[in-house]
């Protein structure tokens, strides 16, 4: 290369470091919570998760400095170039959004975000849909979409000085606040319901050092008792009740704009539980649009299990305005298997705001759908395969609000293949059926599911020619 040629981008590459540090994003904003319900605000240096008069879930707010979009994005982009954790973190780099950190060291990250982003072929097919685009959240450290969000409650614990952190949880929750918790030197305590945590995901809990407390009885359960216990003995509940939580995960939204060159997509899927993440993508899609980012909002769709799915019952029921929760959930999908989602509210606020829609899937369509986004080389574990059902079953029946073929779909998966293996070996060996035990691995009860996409291991004895005949009809099928 000529020197002038290198000159120039020596110049470029030190004007980006000078537009990096000029604009920090570090400030004394005025950060509050501030009741869904009655709009009541509160410290944000409170150690509360609901409002104090009517028990209703809480937003952050903020007293936004002005937000210039292009000049956002450029900064955005260009942060990349840094080699600063809060520069280059999926999450941080986003900090303007989310101004209630004074300074950097206050930061707790495992580089979480910047994950993968691709249009998917095989399972647009399955589903009918020429742009569909897969996020995949399990690219992230601890392998779920739940470490933006955790990066950014444990950093707030951090601004107040928490010695220990709680929650319940279906797993992942578990796996990430332990990470980042131990990171920030904080205890982690799991209080978690025995027998039904994938062991991928409660591995990732023990290695990590949490105080991990198995209970008989649900994740509905475990909630209840961590909301009661953690105000009497001081300790941060990290659920996504935190409102801290959804800050963090709120930033996907920009991340996948940016990913798609800022093109709005018509619709963004993504599974149903305790509903943060819908919330979180409710919030991070209103904020945008506020600031002029965005002109549109994507219609927010969820998909629950069918035997787990209380939003989609009120939804669909005759009271749509009445909250029923479902008191013996079902799904193998484990991470979904919550009765009682705390988010509720804001969950349907964000339908009603992007005119999003729920739907709900069988376990029979949880586990093609799994298979199949297994088959673009990548998989992820059965409670996201719920984003691909879900959007194969509205187009299939159409709902008062249709997914257009030609529509530009972005469907997340929340967590990684191999947080449950158990689950991909039943089912490529043609042994799983709807109530296997994850714990003593007992695949015979329940209702069969079939396995139409199998891929099974092929047993042979130690003869190179049968092994040689088995590639080459493989090859030729
Ligand atoms: C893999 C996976 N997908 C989806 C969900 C549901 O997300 P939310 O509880 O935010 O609705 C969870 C929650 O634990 C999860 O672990
Ligand atoms: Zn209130």
């Amino acid at each position: 290369m000529k020197d002038s040629k290198i000159n120039s981008f020596v110049s470029i590459k030190n004007q980006g470091q000078e537009v990096i540090k000029a604009n920090n994003g570090f400030s004394d904003n005025q950060v509050a919570l501030e009741c869904i319900y009655c709009k009541k605000r509160y410290s944000s240096s409170k150690a509360i998760n609901r409002c104090l008069d009517d028990g209703r879930t809480l937003d952050v707010v903020y007293d936004f400095p002005k937000i210039d979009p292009e000049e956002m994005k450029a900064l955005w982009s260009l942060r990349r170039l840094s080699n600063k954790t809060e520069d280059r973190s999926g999450v941080w780099r986003f900090r303007d959004l989310m101004p209630f950190v004074k300074k950097p060291s206050k930061i707790i990250s495992l580089n979480e975000g910047n994950t993968l982003f691709f249009r998917a072929k095989k399972a647009g097919d399955f589903v009918g849909l020429k742009n569909l685009y897969i996020k995949h959240q399990g690219m992230n450290p601890t392998g779920s979409f739940k470490d933006p969000g955790m990066s950014a409650a444990i950093t707030q614990a951090n601004n107040m000085n928490m010695k220990a952190v709680v929650c319940a949880s279906t797993g992942n929750t578990s796996a990430a606040m332990a990470a980042y918790a131990n990171r920030a030197e904080m205890l982690p305590v799991v209080i978690i319901p025995e027998g039904q945590i994938a062991y991928g995901k409660l591995s990732q809990a023990l290695d990590y050092g949490a105080l991990t407390i198995q209970i008989k009885g649900d994740f509905d359960l475990a909630m209840q008792i961590v909301i009661d216990i953690a105000p009497e003995i001081g300790i941060y509940v990290v659920n996504s009740i935190n409102p801290f939580r959804i800050e963090g995960q709120k930033t996907i939204v920009p991340e996948i704009l940016e990913q798609l060159d800022w093109n709005v997509p018509d619709r963004i899927v993504v599974p149903g539980g305790n509903l943060g993440h819908a919330s979180s993508l409710a919030k991070g899609l209103r904020e945008l649009k506020t600031f002029g980012f965005i002109k549109k909002l994507p219609r927010i769709t969820i998909v629950q299990a069918a035997g787990s799915g209380p939003l989609y019952n009120m939804v669909t029921s005759e009271h749509p305005d009445f909250f029923e929760p479902v008191l013996h959930p079902k799904t193998l999908a484990t991470a979904i298997k919550i009765g009682n989602p705390i988010s509720h509210e804001k969950a349907i606020r964000g339908i009603k705001e992007t005119d999003g829609w729920i739907t709900k899937v069988t376990e029979q369509e949880i586990a093609d759908a799994k298979a199949i986004v297994g088959q673009e080389g990548i998989g992820c574990e059965p409670a996201s395969a719920t984003s691909i059902a879900g959007l194969k079953k509205i187009m299939e029946q159409g709902t008062d609000r249709p997914v257009d073929p030609d529509e530009t779909v972005v469907a997340i998966l929340t967590g990684n293949i191999l947080k449950d293996p158990d689950y991909t070996v039943l089912y490529h060996t043609d042994r799983l059926s709807d109530e296997y035990d994850l714990q003593t691995k007992i695949e015979s009860k329940g209702k069969k599911i079939k396995s139409r996409f199998m891929n099974s291991p092929v047993l042979v004895g130690p003869d190179p020619q049968k092994i040689k005949k088995l590639i080459l009809d493989r090859l030729q099928a």
